[in-house]
């Protein structure tokens, strides 16, 4: 297949070019009716904002330019099927879940998995084993699930339905997916991957292996994250055998928009297209642009940056040698107009552009910002000690089902006295969106020590209603 080829992207064209005179939806008649002061930042894009017209094919039905858009998608990706996501991989990790759970099935999932993998295995009524990540001791980040808790989780619930894990991590750090897949396939056991952040994994070295290629029976992909795709962008992989794609198609369209975005899904096409002729020539210039970008930043009194080790070289994890926390280091950068992906107690967390070959990036304007906000005199906080979460149980489970919560009464204790009780909120540290507390789980010290230090440092945290006067809504 010729990957040149963007089947969606060029049908909207060519419908914009012959002046259509609209008479349907939406409001804005392909632009001519929008208010002045946003026209000239809309002008252009709303003239691709169409609707389910003749020869524009349908999303939930393809058969046209989308169902073509998506046949190059599988392609590139070796899937046997592939789908495009308006709603990002927020619906696409829905409906994975909803697609392969029942209720009452038992699912072994991650236990820093993004809030939507949560809010799937609830709605499908499932219950949850939750495995813990490990720790990587430098950034003190959570990595992935090792082999060993695996096994030892399928040891003691081989009758679970699905393994549900994240790969990368946020940071884009990787893990023995490959062995862990093996494993859960012996058992008969799917495996489904949330791969928000690692869509371009496919390119090959030095990126990390991609899901697919491992063997993962469904992988959801933000493409809006790191291919040049509009924010809810996504895509949905199905490779599986374990799987009903009935069910997948069934859930996709009851969660995605009965109104899907053109725009989206012609960016998408255009990324599809930019990333399957991102070669070998483009990697190269990459990866120098990368090093002398980071050997430049680490030049910088007080700054150092860490490798992601063997991760994805698009992750640049950013920290302070003088002990200022990474929120400091990001309010500081900010000031200087440099904006990055997150900050933690310890780190700021730099996504760079996966640059072609040529392709222009103010990386010398970025590194001088930087050194002027690293030079400031602003008085920081210094990083409190943080405690070492690798000593929690590695397997968990909620004390009451998702079912006894929906009649259980509930009631705001002070955090430090919670210990112990059953949780009846989540509490998410947000980025990277990992919950922290989950409805169902019982309180434990190490969890409250690291949401106070964490509100101590000025992290922003979703969800708790009363969190900020360190209370926490728990079961009676
Ligand atoms: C690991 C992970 N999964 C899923 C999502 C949700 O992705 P989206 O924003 O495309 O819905 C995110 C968003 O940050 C994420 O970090």
């Amino acid at each position: 297949m010729n990957h040149l080829k963007t089947p969606l992207f060029d049908q909207l064209v060519l419908h914009s070019e012959k002046q259509p005179i609209s008479f349907h939806v939406p409001g804005h008649k392909n632009g001519s009716i929008f208010p002045q002061k946003g026209q000239d930042y809309f002008h252009s894009l709303l003239k691709l904002d169409m609707t389910e017209l003749t020869g524009l094919d349908d999303l939930h039905s393809p058969e046209g330019i989308i169902f073509e858009a998506e046949a190059l998608l599988a392609e590139l990706y070796r899937t046997i099927k592939s789908f495009f996501l308006v709603n990002g991989s927020t619906a696409g990790n829905l409906a994975m879940i909803l697609a392969t759970l029942n209720k009452d099935d038992h699912v072994l999932v991650q236990r820093n998995s993004h809030k939507s993998i949560m809010n799937g295995i609830r709605l499908a009524n499932a219950q949850p084993v939750y495995l813990y990540p490990e720790y990587v001791q430098g950034p003190m980040v959570a990595s992935g699930v090792s082999l060993e808790t695996v096994r030892t989780a399928i040891k003691k619930y081989p009758q679970a339905k699905a393994l549900i894990l994240t790969y990368p991590n946020y940071y884009g750090m990787v893990y023995n997916l490959e062995e862990i897949i093996k494993l859960a396939h012996e058992h008969q056991i799917p495996v489904l991957i949330d791969e928000a952040h690692g869509v371009h994994f496919i390119s090959g070295e030095p990126f990390p292996q991609s899901a697919l290629t491992l063997g993962a029976d469904v992988v959801v992909q933000s493409a809006h994250k790191t291919l040049p795709a509009m924010t809810m962008g996504a895509f949905l992989h199905y490779n599986s055998s374990l799987v009903s794609i009935e069910k997948m198609r069934y859930y996709l369209q009851v969660l995605q928009s009965s109104s899907p975005s053109y725009p989206i899904m012609a960016s998408l096409d255009l990324a599809r297209s930019y990333l399957a002729t991102f070669d070998k020539q483009d990697i190269n210039a990459l990866t120098r642009e990368i090093e002398v970008f980071r050997d430049e930043l680490n030049s910088i009194e007080g700054l150092s940056v860490s490798p992601v080790g063997n991760g994805d070289p698009l992750k640049m994890i950013v920290q302070s040698s003088e002990q200022m926390t990474g929120f400091d280091l990001q309010k500081r950068f900010e000031m200087q107009g440099v904006f990055q992906e997150l900050a933690d107690p310890l780190n700021v967390l730099f996504v760079l552009p996966l640059l072609k070959e040529g392709m222009p990036f103010p990386f010398k304007p970025t590194v001088q910002r930087i050194k002027r906000a690293v030079e400031a005199k602003v008085p920081f906080q210094k990083i409190a000690g943080i405690k070492d979460p690798s000593t929690l149980s590695k397997i968990i489970t909620p004390a009451v089902t998702f079912e006894e919560m929906l009649i259980m009464k509930t009631t705001f204790v002070p955090l430090l006295e919670a210990k112990g009780r059953i949780c009846a909120e989540t509490i998410i540290p947000y980025p990277p969106g990992i919950p922290l507390f989950l409805p169902g789980e019982k309180i434990q010290a190490t969890e409250i020590n690291h949401l106070m230090n964490l509100l101590r440092q000025g992290a922003k945290v979703q969800g708790g209603e009363r969190v900020a006067n360190q209370e926490i809504c728990v079961f009676l």
